[in-house]
């Protein structure tokens, strides 16, 4: 039964009067988010999820639903529960739709390594339109935390190290998947997270305590959150972690005064899952009835599959620990929210099922997902193997050639068989290479079984390892070249994917010693979640090309990159460590009282390791292009800038490569004395140049004074007075600078 509501077009008034007349209970189930497990299959309500607070009644009366329902069904289900909500409230539904729905795009991570917010921006609005279409009306994107430690496994959701690129990524994704608003045709409500500061975990462990100095939060962790609040984020997240003590999910001070007052968002804050109920495994509620009170008054409005607040707010309500009209206030913002979708006039949005037909996975998106999967590969090293030459004997080797789940664990509807590999897009071009194939060795080997849950391993016979080594020697001994294509499993990294140590799977070590010995002319394709420790695969490499977990069109991009129908124009958003010893680490340290420059040596009573250098392998903002870039001219417009005004920053770069490429110029700024010790530098800007071989191009960026403003010592933003460094380069170890003075 399809229901007419054009007559109910809800208004604020209309919203405040329907809240008035819901029973408590009602308001209090509508804070409740169920799996849609439980509108799908008959779900055995049994004592444990009964005690919980999850009964016939808070399903048939629950505000929103975490899941995939797919058009047809989500119709029959928004039907029925209509029909039988004593208000005929609409169903919300929401899903992780993290990079892609069927379409599936580059890991977010890769996406910050294009540095092309915009093109992040077009993923998401095609993730937005699949997803409505099957009937999505929330998402639980986009992911900002900052993240400085490779060992956690969720920075393959980040885009990286750095405040201003996330922040950049954070209000492109946002209005990407929200258009100019949520009622809109294929949009969907965006949900920032993981609030706050979740990807600073101690050891990089998962779901770890997290220790900031107010500075450093509001500094560098809150302002990606903002940015997307100041976007139009309709929802937030809240994080898994403590912060300095208090967990995110209870704490009024990061709920209430910072993101509500300071940041202005009056949106719906939705709780991670079962987070509510965890402040009492964090020793902070003894019991599931004070976990639920403090959750509720430090402002958050759903609570993700606990049954928490369905089981307790109401006698919480009745013993005055929570007062009523805190219950109102976020009962009103998530039916805010299904009236910003239109929920009330058309409880389907966009589902349907011969949209779903049409346009999931179309051509159309497709080649979104090969540009955005081309621009993010990042190429770490080229001795000139690289690119691939006609006629060439080319022996593809390793365990990913053929694979064709080549994309992040939070796509989960991307396919194998919806999927390009390396094998199926260099079967395309064989009439002008010879190729040979070879796999080599599984991704894991049985020394390996524990880098991913174990349900996930098929473990290889000894005699299948060998022959598939010996097959692969073969290959590597009759090529001209070798690309050996290798890399974490995709389950790797993601959540509950911390890792002490960030080398390859060890099986993958003895099949790159075994091509090495016969031929070294081998360059590597690298698929992974997260910075890995390269060092021993640059020391047996000629060349090296990132390309993370690239998605759909994933063996398609490396294809064309490594034939030079494109050329590598990724740059690093997160350092590269030279090992695990030296995470974490990132481009924007402090100097310290004892600098150490590798330069003027002097190791003794520096900041340094005895054992390795204090720079990555790789910096943040780092990657090599077939062409070859020259910067020249660096100057400024003028060396004293007054409040009020700005000054012009120019370089002339230029094309001394025989091949044609992308550069991406990176403006960074050191500002050298401040109240509170400022970085070595910091991105302020960043401009994509093409140049034909011999091309020049005069590339300028406009410094205002905003872009100086930081967390002084006092917690104000603000620039001070004094000398600062300009930096032009191609990466954040561009050393050469131009100065000018702020008055
Ligand atoms: C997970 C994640 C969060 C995700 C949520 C719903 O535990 O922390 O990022 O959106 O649960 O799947």
């Amino acid at each position: 039964m399809t229901i007419d509501r054009k007559e109910r077009a809800m208004d604020q008034q209309k919203l405040k009067e329907l809240v008035q007349d819901m029973s408590l209970i009602e308001k209090i189930n509508q804070l409740l988010q169920v799996t849609s497990g439980f509108f799908i299959d008959d779900v055995e309500l049994t004592g444990p999820i009964r005690e919980n607070g999850i009964t016939e009644q808070s399903i048939a009366q629950a505000g929103s639903v975490i899941g995939l329902l797919g058009a047809k069904k989500y119709k029959e289900i928004q039907d029925a529960y209509i029909k039988n909500h004593p208000h005929n409230i609409p169903l919300l539904i929401m899903l992780d739709v993290i990079n892609g729905f069927r379409t599936i795009f580059p890991i977010p991570l890769a996406q910050g390594a294009t540095f092309e917010p915009e093109l992040s921006k077009r993923c998401a609005q095609i993730a937005a339109k699949e997803s409505a279409v099957s009937g999505v009306h929330v998402t639980f994107a986009p992911m900002v935390d900052l993240v400085r430690d490779a060992r956690w496994g969720r920075v393959m959701e980040s885009t990286g190290e750095d405040t201003k690129l996330n922040s950049d990524f954070a209000i492109a994704m946002v209005e990407g998947f929200q258009g100019t608003n949520v009622g809109e045709e294929y949009s969907i409500a965006a949900c920032v997270k993981h609030f706050a500061a979740y990807g600073a975990p101690n050891g990089g462990r998962d779901y770890n305590t997290v220790e900031l100095s107010e500075n450093t939060l509001r500094g560098y962790y809150l302002p990606a959150y903002e940015a997307a609040v100041k976007a139009g984020v309709e929802m937030v997240m809240t994080s898994f972690n403590t912060l300095n003590g208090i967990p995110s999910t209870g704490n009024q001070w990061l709920n209430r005064n910072v993101l509500r007052d300071e940041m202005g968002f009056d949106g719906v804050l939705i709780s991670d899952w079962a987070a509510i109920e965890e402040l009492q495994y964090h020793g902070y509620a003894k019991d599931r009835k004070e976990a639920a009170g403090l959750a509720m008054n430090a402002g958050v409005d759903i609570d993700m599959m606990t049954g928490i607040y369905s089981k307790n707010l109401e006698s919480l309500i009745e013993d005055g620990t929570v007062k009523e009209e805190l219950l109102d206030e976020a009962v009103l913002r998530i039916l805010n929210l299904k009236n910003k979708l239109g929920l009330f006039e058309n409880p389907y949005k966009d589902a349907d099922e011969e949209k779903e037909k049409e346009i999931i996975l179309c051509e159309e998106h497709r080649k979104v997902s090969l540009e955005a999967a081309e621009k993010s590969f990042v190429l770490l090293k080229n001795d000139g193997i690289l690119p691939l030459k006609k006629r060439e004997k080319i022996a593809l080797i390793g365990p990913f050639v053929s694979e064709k789940e080549i994309y992040g664990v939070w796509s989960m509807l991307g396919r194998p068989e919806d999927t390009v590999s390396i094998a199926e897009a260099a079967d395309k071009v064989r009439m002008d290479y010879e190729f040979t194939f070879a796999k080599g060795c599984n991704i894991l080997g049985a020394e390996d079984s524990n880098l991913i849950p174990d349900q996930h391993v098929q473990e290889p016979s000894k005699e299948d390892e060998e022959r598939m080594l010996q097959e692969a020697v073969e290959a590597a001994k009759n090529a001209d070249k070798i690309i050996l294509a290798i890399g974490e499993h995709r389950r790797m990294s993601g959540e509950s994917a911390s890792r002490s140590d960030l080398t390859l799977p060890k099986i993958q070590y003895k099949l790159l010693d075994a091509i090495y010995e016969v031929n070294p002319n081998i360059a590597v394709i690298i698929f992974t979640g997260r910075p890995l420790d390269l060092r021993e695969v640059s020391e047996k490499s000629k060349a090296i090309l990132n390309v993370w977990l690239p998605g759909t069109e994933g063996g398609t991009a490396i294809l064309n990159t490594l034939i030079n129908k494109v050329s590598p124009s990724g740059k690093l958003p997160m350092s590269f460590p030279y090992c695990v010893g030296q995470v974490p680490v990132h481009y924007n340290e402090y100097f310290t009282g004892r600098p150490y420059d590798p330069k003027t040596g002097g190791k003794e009573y520096r900041s340094n390791y005895r054992d390795i250098p204090n720079t990555p392998l790789y910096p943040f903002g780092y990657g090599l292009s077939y062409a070859k870039f020259q910067y020249d001219d660096i100057k400024l417009s003028k060396d004293i800038m007054s409040i009020g005004e700005t000054i012009d920053a120019y370089v002339t770069v230029k094309n001394v490569g025989e091949y044609a490429g992308t550069e991406t110029v990176q403006l960074y700024i050191r500002d050298c004395i401040g109240s509170v010790v400022r970085p070595r530098k910091e991105l302020k800007g960043y401009q994509k140049v093409t140049l034909q071989p011999g091309e020049a191009k005069n590339v300028t960026f406009e410094i205002t004074e905003e872009m100086l403003r930081f967390c002084k010592d006092d917690l104000s933003f603000g620039s001070e007075k004094g000398e600062f460094h300009v930096y032009l380069g191609t990466d954040s170890s561009t050393e050469e600078y131009v100065s000018f003075n702020l008055n």
